[in-house]
């Protein structure tokens, strides 16, 4: 079988497509054969070198799409549609840039959605992040919602998600250029987020912040006062950290936290399927390539001008 292999650290021409043995089942471990997976920026930091527990050489990716190959459970059938995501996938054992890939059957999932592969590889990690921020945000229908960053892959994917929740959905980007795109994934209204102050004067009974550290306060001062949650979940603008933040911005009785997708709560995947299928969810496919086509791919990524995920299907 194909795979994409790292060697070294470095840039998108350190993914090698190289042969390797089919991976065997062994106890507690199940063969997924992979038919497409999305890429990640974690990918490319990984890639990079920046992912210190990661030793190459390593086949990276953090998720996939495909079907049972070879199980060691039964509860996991040979042909059955499946996709993985996160643990140690691509970091302490070969990920998802590959044809086959040995995977511990506790991080196996169903997929329950009628649609081609590449359609449904853009589900395992923006959908679910997107998921899990609407649930750690506690959203209710009925409410409003602001997604900061929305444009990004997992914002689009919360958007399409609120939407389907009956809420009213409020939807950031730095250009006006983008609104039509927000308006058509389900967005009730486009924000501008000028020099990181959003241009509208509304308070929002939630708010799920993609950009992260730089714009925590602008954000905090559109949460409502009492039972308002603000979830951040991303780091669009690589802050990481601000020295401008006092508890005392967080409006009284609402509530500040984060989301991170390590850990995969069974009942929020169920109810975004739910949602998927109900609604006629699709998150938006920027560009897919074959895996022969790794290092541009990974190009592309990098440069990260194209909207919608970047997807890789094998054979
Ligand atoms: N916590 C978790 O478990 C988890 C899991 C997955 C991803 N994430 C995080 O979620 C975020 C979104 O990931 P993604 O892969 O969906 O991103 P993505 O698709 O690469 O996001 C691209 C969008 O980000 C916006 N953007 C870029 N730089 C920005 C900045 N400085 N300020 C504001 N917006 C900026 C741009 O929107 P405009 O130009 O339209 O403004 C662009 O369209 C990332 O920070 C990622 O690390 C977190």
């Amino acid at each position: 079988m194909k795979a994409a292999v790292i060697d070294h650290a470095g840039g998108p021409d350190v993914l090698s497509i190289q042969e390797r043995a089919l991976p065997k089942a062994t106890s507690g471990w199940s063969v997924i054969h992979i038919k497409a997976f999305g890429l990640n920026h974690a990918e490319s930091i990984t890639r990079q070198g920046g992912s210190p527990s990661v030793q190459f050489p390593r086949v990276i990716g953090i998720e996939a799409v495909g079907e049972i190959y070879e199980s060691s459970t039964p509860e996991l059938v040979v042909g059955e549609k499946v996709m993985t995501l996160m643990g140690e996938l691509g970091r302490q054992f070969d990920g998802s840039y590959e044809e086959y890939a040995l995977v511990p059957n506790a991080q196996i999932y169903q997929l329950p959605v009628e649609a081609d592969w590449a359609q449904l590889a853009t589900i395992p990690e923006s959908g679910y992040t997107a998921m899990g921020s609407i649930k750690t945000a506690k959203v209710q229908s009925g409410q409003t919602v602001l997604v900061r960053g929305a444009t990004s892959n997992v914002g689009v994917a919360a958007v399409q998600l609120l939407k389907a929740m009956d809420t009213t959905v409020y939807a950031s980007t730095r250009s006006e250029k983008s609104f039509d795109y927000l308006t058509a994934q389900g967005a009730d209204e486009p924000i501008l987020d000028q020099n990181g102050e959003l241009q509208t004067a509304a308070t929002f009974d939630a708010i799920i912040d993609f950009v992260g550290d730089q714009t925590l306060n602008d954000s905090l001062s559109h949460l409502k006062q009492g039972d308002g949650y603000m979830v951040v979940t991303g780091e669009l603008a690589d802050t990481w950290e601000t020295d401008t933040f006092s508890a005392f911005n967080i409006p009284w009785g609402s509530y500040l936290t984060n989301f991170q997708s390590t850990d995969i709560n069974q009942s929020w995947l169920d109810e975004m399927f739910s949602l998927i299928n109900q609604a006629h969810l699709r998150f938006p496919v920027g560009q897919t390539f074959e895996l022969a086509d790794i290092v541009a791919a990974h190009h592309l990524l990098d440069a990260g001008h194209v909207q919608g995920k970047l997807i890789v299907t094998t054979p």
